[in-house]
């Protein structure tokens, strides 16, 4: 049995794993076993590709210095991961995720030039496609890089969330994808490296730009696209490096992402096709900050009240409740209040939080049971027969504006209803707006009460009270 026939076999289990680790984090509780298997299946990958690379060439001066540099990348990237992994704050993933995804368009843009640069012998058809798997990798893999670190630039308010409006943006969108596929053709006939230049410099722009046009509040959608571009990025490596378990790999988060990605679209009702091309949703003029009104405020005490004489109470927790812990007291609150007889339910909003299910984590990790946790539509038609919502620590996923105001920026993404209900207290430290930079007429409705401060001091005032 020669050695790569060893290796195919040990990257076909890996796949397999990696499709088990998959089917296993669509639900919660097979969520773990799914991230073991994700990890045993990489531990198997990363040992046949190191085997296979001693085998090779053992003894030869090349390939020791291959192996020795292999290694000592493998040591250093864990190591960075396992820190990175260990301190980052879950209110800090999904910029973490960005981050990463960039490091994958890199890497296909630098196997991508290392294509040309060590072209193999080949002539006819299959030299043709060898050119046009490089020219291919490098762009999807330059608008992934570039793509990546401006969603991270974002993510972590190191640049402005609202979006880049050049003139004419469409046209360059469109202008770069022709002529990606013009240098293509070029590339495939006369495989020169001032196209390869050419390509990278406008994947690296479309990138950028692409991103940077899209506004706060449709990034999470963005952050799902990139990952599928990484995935189809990481696979256009594999076809370069003649690796099936990249190409599967690759293929697994690409379709994975893009799926995900039209589950969100749907969800905040845009469409696919445009957030592909970049910058949806912009047209609408900015809007929102114009209305202003006066708000109430409720104490503590008051609340507590409110609260003990209510039959119905639903929670729609948001960002804030990370930000600040909440989710401990807010269970102990939840407890409390069914002990005594009140109907309790969570509304969870697809993308209320930074990262895809990050409330239903939050709950969880504070065991409040999954039966009363439901998703937006299964409350929303409950919001006008229930005395109190607890609004905690979340802004845009509640914002009126979007279903009643044609012109603001988040016009037409579904949110939960919670004005219709007889009470609504909003557990934030100040009027601020949400990520999305868009007021929220919600604070000075009539039946809505602001209680000002952290989310999780006043929650445990109220059991205080309690
Ligand atoms: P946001 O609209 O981001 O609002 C969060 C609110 O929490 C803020 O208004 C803030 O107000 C409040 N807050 C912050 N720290 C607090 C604390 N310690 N105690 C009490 N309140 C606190 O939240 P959301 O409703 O969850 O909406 C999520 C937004 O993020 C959407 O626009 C969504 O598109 C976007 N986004 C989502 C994702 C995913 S996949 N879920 C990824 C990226 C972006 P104060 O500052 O006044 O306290």
């Amino acid at each position: 049995m020669t050695a790569e026939s060893v290796a195919t076999g040990a990257y076909l289990v890996a796949a397999l794993l990696f499709i088990l680790s998959l089917a296993g984090l669509s639900k919660h509780d097979t969520a773990r076993r799914g991230v073991v298997f994700g990890i045993i299946g990489m531990a198997i990958a990363l040992v046949a590709t190191f085997w296979l690379a001693a085998t090779a060439g053992w003894g030869s001066p090349a390939a020791m210095t291959g192996l020795v540099v292999l290694l000592v990348a493998m040591i250093v990237g864990g190591a960075i991961g396992l820190w990175r992994a260990r301190v980052v704050a879950m209110t800090g993933m999904p910029e973490l995720i960005a981050l990463l995804h960039s490091f994958v368009g890199l890497a296909a843009v630098l196997v991508g030039w290392n294509g040309h640069l060590h072209a193999p012998e080949l002539v006819g058809a299959l030299r043709d496609i060898h050119a046009a798997e490089v020219f291919i990798g490098v762009f999807i893999g330059g608008v992934t890089f570039t793509g990546s670190i401006v969603a991270f630039l974002k993510l972590s308010a190191r640049m402005p969330s609202r979006p880049l409006v050049l003139p004419g943006k469409n046209i360059l969108n469109l202008g770069a994808l022709i002529l990606f596929v013009a240098l293509t053709v070029w590339y495939v006939l006369t495989p020169s490296l001032w196209l390869l230049i050419a390509v990278t410099v406008v994947a690296l722009a479309l990138g950028w730009h692409l991103v940077a046009s899209i506004g706060g509040g449709d990034m999470p959608v963005v952050v799902s696209m990139l990952n599928s571009y990484s995935g189809w990025a990481a696979a256009a490596a594999g076809f370069l490096l003649n690796n099936d378990l990249l190409i599967v790999t690759g293929a697994l988060v690409g379709s994975s992402g893009a799926y995900l990605s039209f589950i969100m679209c749907k969800a905040m009702n845009r469409s696919f096709l445009s957030v592909i091309a970049g910058g949806f949703g912009i047209e609408a003029p900015q809007s929102g900050d114009a209305e202003t009104g006066e708000h109430r405020e409720i104490d503590a005490e008051s609340a507590a009240e409110l609260l003990a004489s209510a039959s119905s109470v639903i929670i729609t927790p948001g960002y804030g409740m990370a930000v600040a812990q909440a989710q401990y007291p807010v269970a102990e609150l939840t407890q409390r209040l069914r002990d005594r007889g009140v109907d309790v339910r969570f509304g969870i909003h697809p993308v209320a939080g930074r990262l895809p299910g990050h409330m239903n984590v939050l709950l969880a990790e504070a065991r409040v049971p999954y039966d009363i946790v439901l998703e937006m539509d299964e409350v929303t038609d409950d919001f006008a027969r229930t005395s109190v919502v607890l609004v905690i620590g979340a802004n845009d996923t509640v914002n009126p504006a979007a279903a009643e105001d044609p012109s603001s920026p988040i016009a037409g993404m579904p949110v939960l209803r919670v004005w219709e209900a007889e009470h609504v207290i909003v557990f934030k430290r100040s009027m601020a707006s949400g990520y999305a930079g868009v007021a929220n007429p919600l604070f000075w409705r009539e039946n809505t009460q602001m209680l000002f401060g952290d989310a999780k001091e006043r929650v445990e005032d109220i059991l205080r009270v309690l």
